[in-house]
């Protein structure tokens, strides 16, 4: 049995703010005990820096280390020397567009995007693009939120060298159908980049079955710690792929005007890492794989559903995504021409944390027809109560700004 409830004791934020009706868990999500213990036990008992001593407390690092690295390919379905620690989804996406595209694209080629990315799978691609002389296309969104599938067959086409997409929306909750996307892309000679941030922590993610080439994910959106994140790149891919940070660490021979580089993983993991971090996005990893991710997917739908019914029956309230079974648990919203920060302060005074803003996602918003909204988001200790607070929280905000509305 999946129960909230339960879990929510978990996680020690909870009982030190037991009046929190926590809804921002796309941001960042909450930490369980045992991901913080994870962190405190290897400093207090294991720390010394990894991969460079021959003395015992170095080796324990190096293991929990390496350990934690294969926890995250067991997470996504994939070997352990496919997985490169970063700090982020950024950073991984930045690696991806930089350490492949800077060396592959040239002026001319074309990168295929989509209109519901964050920023972080925009502007990388800009900045190799400017640097390349590549051309950036992009699929639109449809007025239900999904992506136009009949504008990427005719946006797919030989010119395009790399497609990267996001697996589900910030803003719209959308998962998008990457498998069948990647599988095209691959067929026409493209790589796939997928941007997991949000797929990662809610859905079972089998990297292989996706037809991609790089998986980009966040630790801190996943139960784990900030500061540690991963970029899953496909053997032969990752082999071929040049470093993007040079350093320590990531060299097999250094003369005094060149070098050659250590095999993946460790080639594209310059300098020191984040140890702890590592580590503790290897117990997130962990207690995810405990629940059962088809569990944490079936528990953010149902949730989903509650919301979308209730939020559907508050007057003036704005909605967007779509229904179905390819929405996850994020519900972004305004009511009536409220700007969303004002609503937000609202909601707080009632306890209820929800973000604001464009969540990174301004060309998004732009398509919405707004500047920004707010959103609400669900994980693993999110309750229908929390959803009937929000609600609640919703029509008192309502009746206080009934004259700006
Ligand atoms: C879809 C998506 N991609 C990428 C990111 C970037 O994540 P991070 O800031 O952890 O690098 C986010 C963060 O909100 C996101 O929602």
């Amino acid at each position: 049995m999946f129960e909230p409830e339960t879990i929510k004791r978990d996680f020690p934020i909870f009982a030190n703010n037991p009046d929190l009706v926590f809804l921002d868990s796309a941001a960042s999500s909450q930490k369980p005990r045992s991901v913080i213990d994870a962190m405190t036990l290897y400093y207090e008992r294991d720390h010394a820096n990894v991969h460079r001593a021959a003395y015992a407390l170095s080796m324990r690092a190096t293991d929990a280390y390496e350990d934690a690295r294969g926890k995250v390919a067991r997470f996504l379905g994939a070997d352990t020397d496919e997985i490169v620690f970063v700090r982020n989804a950024t950073e991984a996406l930045n690696l991806a567009a930089h350490a492949w595209g800077l060396n592959n694209l040239h002026a001319g080629d074309e990168i295929l995007l989509t209109e519901m990315e964050h920023h972080a799978n925009l502007v990388p691609w800009q900045l190799v693009a400017a640097r390349t002389g590549a051309v950036i296309k992009a699929v639109p969104v449809t007025r239900e939120g999904r992506l136009d599938l009949d504008a990427f067959d005719s946006l797919l086409s030989e010119r395009t060298r790399i497609f990267s997409l996001t697996q589900m929306s910030n803003v719209l909750g959308t998962v998008n159908p990457v498998a069948e996307l990647a599988a095209a892309a691959r067929e026409k000679g493209a790589l796939t980049v997928v941007d997991g941030a949000q797929a990662a922590p809610h859905l079972p993610v089998r990297v292989h079955e996706l037809n991609a080439d790089f998986y980009a994910l966040s630790g801190h959106k996943m139960l784990g710690p900030t500061g540690a994140g991963a970029l899953w790149g496909r053997r032969e891919v990752l082999k071929k792929l040049p470093p993007f940070l040079g350093g320590g660490s990531m060299i097999e021979e250094v003369q005094l005007e060149r070098s050659t580089y250590a095999p993946p993983p460790q080639r594209f993991e310059a300098g020191t890492p984040a140890i702890a971090e590592a580590i503790g996005l290897g117990a997130a990893a962990d207690y995810l794989m405990e629940l059962g991710m088809e569990n944490v997917w079936m528990h953010d739908r149902q949730l989903v559903e509650y919301a979308l019914d209730e939020l559907s029956a508050v007057p003036d309230l704005i909605l967007y995504g779509p229904r179905g079974e390819d929405r996850g648990g994020v519900v972004a919203f305004n009511l009536g021409s409220l700007h969303p920060h004002d609503l937000a302060t609202a909601l707080d005074e009632h306890g209820v944390a929800v973000r604001t803003g464009h969540h990174c996602a301004q060309p998004l918003h732009r398509r919405l027809n707004a500047t920004a909204s707010a959103r609400a988001s669900f994980y693993v200790y999110s309750t229908k109560s929390d959803v009937d607070r929000l609600v609640e929280a919703l029509k008192k905000a309502r009746e206080f700004f009934a004259g700006w509305l």
